[in-house]
């Protein structure tokens, strides 16, 4: 609502607070009078609001509660980013080794940009929520699962979504050190493994840690995710966001010095976000807060609370969220909103720029991959597919000739001392610069003008070397 006499060309083009300095009052020469200005109608929903000053407000969506009416109104109506709660979780998406089902994702997909929402992906590697194959799984198998986790989910939704939480929740609660689960027994190293992997699989979806417990600054997993971030940055991995959980409770209760977290994780070149937001008791104020927090970091690009009503919410008897169980505003709900239309365009008074310089790591895929004679059983093709400082990811096709073939082996030498830290969809065995991959027990069998892939990671300087194909 307009009520103002403002004249319109004082105007901001969206809702702001204009600063009219000077010419008011008794210190009018010296003193710069701040006056609220409306410049707008406010706006009256989460999204809209959140879009004043370019950010988005989300929810996460649960597959089965689609058909219900009340839900959807308000999650359709409300919210411009979803999160699938559990249907892109690893025992959603691989409930068999090597079996993809979308069947639930695609439906919270499909409803989210028929809707014109965005969509964050949850989550890619994760100790939890595992199948059970997964979980009985250690070592370099379980690694190459992950790679072949990621690269298949990646696949099916590469280019559609706007940021995917690569790994989840990999640190433990008091030591600021990693979380022990059989992913971190593969070695440390699996958390960048997981994000060079994903960085390949889909160039274009930003790249997120996601994690809770890593709000209040001073606690020590804080401490230990920020490291992580800035050893990233510093060694270009890719890395493009952090995930602030933010699922506040007794036990990990807000306190103002969020703000200095968002914005020390935004100074080290990262966008940050709240991904999974409730709030034991949904305090009024307490939202409020969390969202002028965000407000304040220019790099924080949205928030997303987790769940749309009280009785939608993981933990339902603690009525976290800003929708009652019949769909009412809450109190939280006003606080949010006003909160957000308070903002103007820029919110942020001093944006944080990087620390230092922190490039996307360059990915130079090889402009002529090797590839070997056709000999007759089997046919083979490396291409480099994603470089960085120290290291690079390559695809290795396999085609099978004229006849089916039952097994194949695929050589070559490294020219400059490179190593494997990791490979997928083969085994392989190395003596000094000579390399041998065999297939997977799952992949010898390729049927006549057929091919089957395998890729790697390794340490060293991106080489294409040629590569011979047989087959026994
Ligand atoms: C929760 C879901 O909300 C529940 O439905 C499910 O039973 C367990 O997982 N951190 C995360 C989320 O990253 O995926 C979790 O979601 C909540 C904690």
């Amino acid at each position: 609502m307009d009520t103002d006499a403002t004249p319109s060309r004082l105007r901001r083009p969206r809702r702001g607070r204009v600063l009219l300095a000077g010419a008011l009052g008794v210190l009018g020469a010296i003193t710069a009078v701040a006056v609220s200005v409306p410049a707008d109608a406010a706006a009256s929903t989460l999204g809209a609001a959140a879009a004043q000053s370019g950010r988005y407000f989300g929810t996460a969506i649960s597959a089965s509660k689609l058909g219900d009416s009340a839900y959807t109104t308000i999650a359709n109506r409300e919210f411009t980013m979803v999160t699938a709660e559990n249907e892109m979780k690893i025992d959603a998406t691989e409930p068999n080794q090597g079996q993809f089902n979308f069947t639930s994702a695609d439906q919270i997909y499909n409803w989210a940009v028929q809707n014109g929402k965005q969509v964050r992906g949850h989550t890619l590697a994760w100790h939890s929520q595992q199948p059970g194959w997964m979980q009985s799984l250690s070592g370099s198998a379980l690694r190459q699962a992950m790679i072949n986790h990621i690269n298949g989910v990646m696949a099916h939704y590469k280019g559609k979504i706007y940021a995917w939480d690569v790994v989840n929740e990999a640190f433990d609660d008091g030591s600021g050190g990693r979380r022990d689960s059989n992913l971190q027994r593969t070695g440390d190293d699996w958390i960048e493994v997981a994000f060079r992997t994903a960085r390949a699989a889909d160039p274009a979806a930003k790249l997120c840690y996601n994690d809770y417990n890593i709000d209040n600054w001073t606690w020590a997993k804080t401490q230990g995710v920020y490291n992580m971030v800035k050893d990233f940055k510093q060694r270009g991995v890719p890395i493009d966001c952090v995930g602030l959980q933010g699922h506040f409770n007794s036990g990990s209760a807000y306190n103002s010095n969020f703000r200095t977290t968002l914005q020390s994780f935004a100074a080290l070149g990262v966008d940050v976000a709240i991904t999974e937001l409730d709030v034991e008791g949904a305090s009024a104020t307490t939202y409020a807060n969390i969202v002028n927090d965000c407000l304040a970091v220019s790099r924080c690009v949205g928030i997303t609370t987790w769940g749309v009503r009280d009785s939608d919410s993981w933990r339902s008897s603690q009525t976290p969220l800003l929708f009652d169980g019949d769909g009412n505003k809450k109190p939280a709900y006003t606080a949010v909103l006003d909160a957000l239309n308070a903002a103007g365009p820029n919110t942020s008074p001093s944006p944080t720029p990087p620390v230092s310089p922190s490039p996307t790591p360059p990915v130079s895929p090889s402009p002529s991959p090797s590839s070997s004679p056709v000999t007759g059983a089997c046919s083979a093709t490396l291409t480099t597919i994603n470089s960085w400082p120290g290291g690079f990811q390559s695809e290795v096709t396999v085609r099978a000739g004229s006849s089916a073939i039952n097994g194949w082996t695929v050589k070559w030498t490294w020219p400059g001392g490179q190593t494997f830290s990791s490979l997928w969809n083969g085994t392989q065995s190395v003596s000094g610069s000579s390399v041998t991959v065999r297939n997977a027990p799952y992949n010898g069998s390729i049927a006549a003008g057929s091919s089957t892939t395998f890729g790697f990671t390794a340490n060293g300087t991106a080489a294409t070397p040629s590569v011979t194909c047989t087959s026994p």
